[in-house]
């Protein structure tokens, strides 16, 4: 994994933004897959803003849920659901049929799974903006998960039950999260990680600090053998060196 320190969020969008129009340029029907949380919507505006002005062109790119708090649906704000069809998929016009979205508040989440799985087994994923958790959590892959594990439900941390008040308006009761895991997520052809802002600071020079461990579950990205690179703004990025 491949660490660059960027000035500012801008200079980060406007990288991705590159590394996706020259993606879809390419592979028209490329398979696609954005966090939710704070840190890709400026990317994701970004997106917008680059099929608006006619440079990319996703008529054909298939998109992929990463995780979903079990338990919530679109109706939620601050499910990864809303977050991504509000600022993304419907801005861009994507076709349901060419999204494939865990559907957080299934009773039967095995159901899910199993379309998550059937999904990535076929078309397998071309790219990948992921964000870390203050805990260094990938997704929902929380401290401690196993390295190769498929699609999966999990007990949230403690850490992320607390940061998680940030995206909703009430206190919600959730417990579990669902999320690609390791065993898919290494298989990405592209993938990034980013981090902004001085919060995360402690976390990417532990990231970058330590060997691989499943209780830094970012370090797991350090297993990758396709491209991997971790972009940071200065404040994220000051206790490391690029
Ligand atoms: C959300 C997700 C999480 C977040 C992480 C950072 O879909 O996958 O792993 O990327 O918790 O969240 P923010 O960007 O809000 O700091």
């Amino acid at each position: 994994m491949r660490l660059t320190k960027f000035k500012d969020t801008a200079a980060i969008v406007g990288q991705i933004g590159d590394e996706i129009q020259a993606l879809v340029a390419q592979k028209t029907d490329a398979v696609i897959c954005i966090a939710g949380g704070d840190t890709p919507l400026p990317v994701m505006k970004r997106l917008v803003d680059l099929k608006r002005n006619g440079s990319i062109d996703f008529s054909k790119v298939q998109f992929l849920g990463l995780d979903e708090w079990v338990g919530l649906g679109y109706d939620t704000k601050g499910s990864t659901r809303q977050t991504l069809y509000d600022n993304l998929y419907h801005p861009l016009a994507i076709p349901e049929a060419h999204i494939h979205f865990f559907q957080g508040d299934n009773a039967n989440l095995q159901e899910e799974i199993d379309k998550t799985d059937a999904f990535v087994e076929q078309y397998g994923i071309d790219y990948m903006l992921l964000g870390i958790g203050m805990n260094g959590h990938i997704g929902f892959n929380e401290p401690g998960v196993g390295d190769d594990l498929m699609t999966h439900v999990i007990d949230l941390d403690t850490v992320t039950t607390t940061v998680m008040s940030k995206y909703f308006d009430d206190d919600l009761p959730l417990t579990q999260g669902m999320t690609l895991g390791f065993g898919q997520i290494l298989q990405t052809k592209h993938l990034v990680l980013m981090a902004t802002g001085e919060k995360k600071r402690e976390i990417v020079k532990q990231t970058m600090a330590s060997d691989m461990t499943r209780q830094i579950p970012s370090t797991i990205l350090k297993k990758s053998v396709n491209e991997t690179n971790f972009y940071v703004d200065a404040a994220a990025g000051e206790l490391v060196e690029d």
